[in-house]
């Protein structure tokens, strides 16, 4: 039996970062060390909670580490807002805004607390004392990742693979420019695309591009268990929301950004197109503030740091879904 690959989830949980959660702990193939939390889509208070009330449905035991609470320098700057995933939308009968992400997650408060040790000092412990078999997979802004570099580089020599959801090349989506894990905090984006490490980017160009659909939905809620259902309700709002706020070719569907890059660890071959190049990120603080500068030169002279998706294989992502989610039992 080929080994678990071990991997440690960093998080703002998040409607799709749940997902991405679930799928995580319940693939076969993961050995899932541990979750970090970073503020993001809303206040780090809330990313843990939503974090730890994810780990009490799945009933798992892996730690939650809670990580950075704004981002590293972004906020310095007057022009840029520093603040979370904000979009939202009145709509007529219905009492609250619609939102992507509401505060909580809509599961019993948690029961059993975060760690003391904070996220930062985590990877930086446990990266120097690994034998380089870890794989980081970071969904949110990568503050906590960014930081431990700064604090100590040396966990870059560590660090097995990077797989991170965030930018977009043709799609995007906080600004004309800028994906939203990136346009959170990009002086840590471009700390990580400097840091060496070996790095997989899933963009929204391969996100938008494996939507789950309400057909889909309805049988994880068919399963009958509080994940297939908790599963089922992030799915549901997801497709309420994006029907709203940012429409899909099929309009009952919405992209689970964080959990294709779950999938894309264990089953690289769920991303069908991708660019091995130099990408960089524009941290100027102007309109293409947070944008991912993907180079397109194939003669391009600037060192080559990471591949970026373009394309995914949406029924191998909603199959392999339906294997992970399946196998909870109770
Ligand atoms: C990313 O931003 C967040 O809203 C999602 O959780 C995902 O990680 C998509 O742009
Ligand atoms: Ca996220």
């Amino acid at each position: 039996m080929a080994e678990k690959r071990k991997i440690i989830l960093d998080v703002d949980t998040g409607t799709d970062d749940a997902i991405a959660i679930m799928t995580a702990y319940l693939d076969p193939d993961i050995d899932l060390l541990a979750v970090c939390s970073v503020a993001g889509n809303k206040p780090l208070p809330y990313t843990t909670e939503n974090t730890l009330r994810v780990r009490d449905v799945l009933r798992a035991d892996f730690p939650v580490y809670r990580g950075c609470a704004t981002a590293m320098v972004s906020t310095l700057l007057p022009n840029r807002h520093g603040g979370y995933s904000g979009q939202r939308t009145q709509v007529e009968g219905m009492e609250a805004p619609i939102e992507i992400h509401t505060d909580y997650l809509e599961l019993p408060p948690s029961t059993r607390p975060v760690e003391k040790e904070h996220a930062v000092w985590y990877y930086i412990d446990t990266l120097l004392r690994s034998d380089g078999d870890i794989t980081l997979v970071p969904v949110g802004p990568l503050t906590n990742l960014a930081m431990a570099m700064r604090l100590e580089p040396a966990i870059c020599a560590k660090i097995r693979e990077i797989v991170l959801m965030g930018g977009g090349c043709y799609r995007t989506n906080t600004t004309a420019a800028a994906e939203f894990n990136i346009w959170a905090d990009p002086e840590a984006a471009q700390i990580v695309m400097d840091s060496g490490c070996p790095i997989r980017i899933i963009p929204l160009d391969a996100t938008h591009r494996a939507c789950i659909n309400a057909d889909e939905s309805r049988e994880f809620r068919a399963l009958g268990t509080s994940v297939g259902k908790a599963v089922a309700d992030c799915v549901d709002h997801r497709i309420l929301a994006y029907s709203h706020l940012q429409p899909m070719e099929r309009l009952d569907s919405a992209p689970i950004h964080d959990a294709l890059a779950v999938c894309a660890v264990v089953h690289p071959e769920v991303i069908t197109k991708s660019i091995f190049t130099r990408v960089d990120i524009d941290i100027s603080g102007g309109l293409a503030d947070g944008q991912t500068i993907v180079d397109p030169r194939t003669y391009t002279d600037r060192p080559r740091n990471a591949d970026f998706a373009l394309d995914a294989d949406r029924d191998l992502f909603a199959r392999w879904m339906m294997d992970c989610i399946r196998r909870f039992q109770g």
